[in-house]
C-alpha cells in the first residue's frame, strides 16, 4: 500500500471545503423535522462521536509501524469533523447530541472484543452503509444546510472507502466466492440495522426502503469491481515470488472483505 499516496489524500482533503451555510432558512418542518432530529442525534455520535481511533484489544497489530498510525490518525480525524458537522445540524434542527445509544454500544462492543480485523470489515461494512444514508438525505432532505453537510461527508467518506480498497489490495486474502459473500451479508445486516433506526427518517422525506438496499447493493458491487481492478499482489501474479518475500510483506490485516 502506498502510504505516501495516502497520507497526501488526507491532507489535501481538508482543503477546499465551504462551510454550509448555516443562516440559510430551515426547509424541513413537522414530523420530517422530529424524525430527522432523531436521526441525526445518533449518527452525530456515531459518525466520530464516539473514540476518534481503533479500538479492538489488539490494534496494535496493525498499528505496528509509524505510517499506518498516521495514516488511520488522519482517517479518524475526518470523522471527527463528521461529528463537529452532525452537531452543528443538529442544533440547526433543534436537537441536542446524546451520550449514548443502545446500536453505538452495540457496535462499539464488537468492534473492541472481535479484534482489529473484524473491526476494520465492520468500519468498512459501516462506511459503504452510512454512505448510502447520506446519499438518500442529500437527495430528498429539502435543505441547503443539510444538503451541503451531507456532500462534505460523502466526499470523505468516499475516500476512506478507496483507503479500505487500497488497504485490501496490498493484503493477500483472495476475493474468492466465500469471502464475497460473507462481505455482501455483512453489509446487508449492517445496512439493516441502520434501516431499523433511521428508516423512519428516510422516509419521511422521501426515500424508500427500494432506493436504500439498492443503493447498498449497487456500491458493495462497485466496490468489488474496483478491488478486482486493482493491481495483482505478487503472490497472485505471474511474477517469481518466494516466501521469506511473502513473510516480509504479510499484512495482519488480510482477511476481508
Ligand atoms: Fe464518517
Ligand atoms: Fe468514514
Amino acid at each position: 500500500m502506498n502510504h505516501d499516496h495516502w497520507i497526501r489524500h488526507f491532507e489535501e482533503n481538508t482543503k477546499n471545503r465551504p462551510e454550509p451555510d448555516w443562516q440559510a432558512p430551515l426547509g424541513i418542518q413537522g414530523r420530517a423535522l422530529s424524525r430527522l432530529r432523531r436521526s441525526i442525534q445518533q449518527f452525530q455520535l456515531g459518525d466520530g462521536g464516539g473514540p476518534a481511533q481503533l479500538i479492538a484489544w489488539n490494534r496494535d497489530r496493525y498499528l505496528s509501524d509509524e505510517a499506518t498510525r498516521r495514516l488511520v490518525d488522519l482517517w479518524f480525524k475526518e470523522e471527527k469533523e463528521h461529528s463537529r458537522l452532525l452537531g452543528d445540524l443538529l442544533r440547526r434542527l433543534g436537537g441536542e447530541p446524546i451520550a449514548t445509544h443502545w446500536s453505538f454500544e452495540l457496535f462499539c462492543g464488537v468492534r473492541k472484543w472481535f479484534g482489529v480485523n473484524f473491526e476494520l470489515q465492520a468500519l468498512l461494512s459501516t462506511e459503504l452503509v452510512s454512505n448510502v444514508y447520506y446519499q438518500l438525505l442529500r437527495k430528498h432532505g429539502d435543505d441547503p444546510v443539510l444538503r451541503g453537510v451531507c456532500h462534505l461527508i460523502i466526499r470523505d467518506e468516499t475516500g476512506h472507502i478507496a483507503f479500505h480498497r487500497a488497504r485490501l489490495a496490498a493484503g493477500y486474502s483472495r476475493c474468492g466466492p466465500l469471502r464475497v459473500t460473507l462481505f455482501r451479508l455483512r453489509t446487508l445486516a449492517a445496512g439493516t440495522v441502520l434501516w431499523i433506526n433511521h428508516r423512519g427518517a428516510v422516509r419521511s422525506l422521501g426515500g424508500s426502503d427500494a432506493e436504500f438496499y439498492r443503493g447498498i447493493w449497487r456500491d458493495v458491487n462497485t466496490f468489488l469491481r474496483a478491488l478486482r481492478r486493482e493491481k495483482p499482489h505478487p503472490l497472485h501474479s505471474a511474477q517469481p515470488w518466494n516466501g521469506s518475500q511473502a513473510k516480509r510483506h504479510r499484512s495482519p490485516v488480510t482477511r476481508d472483505p
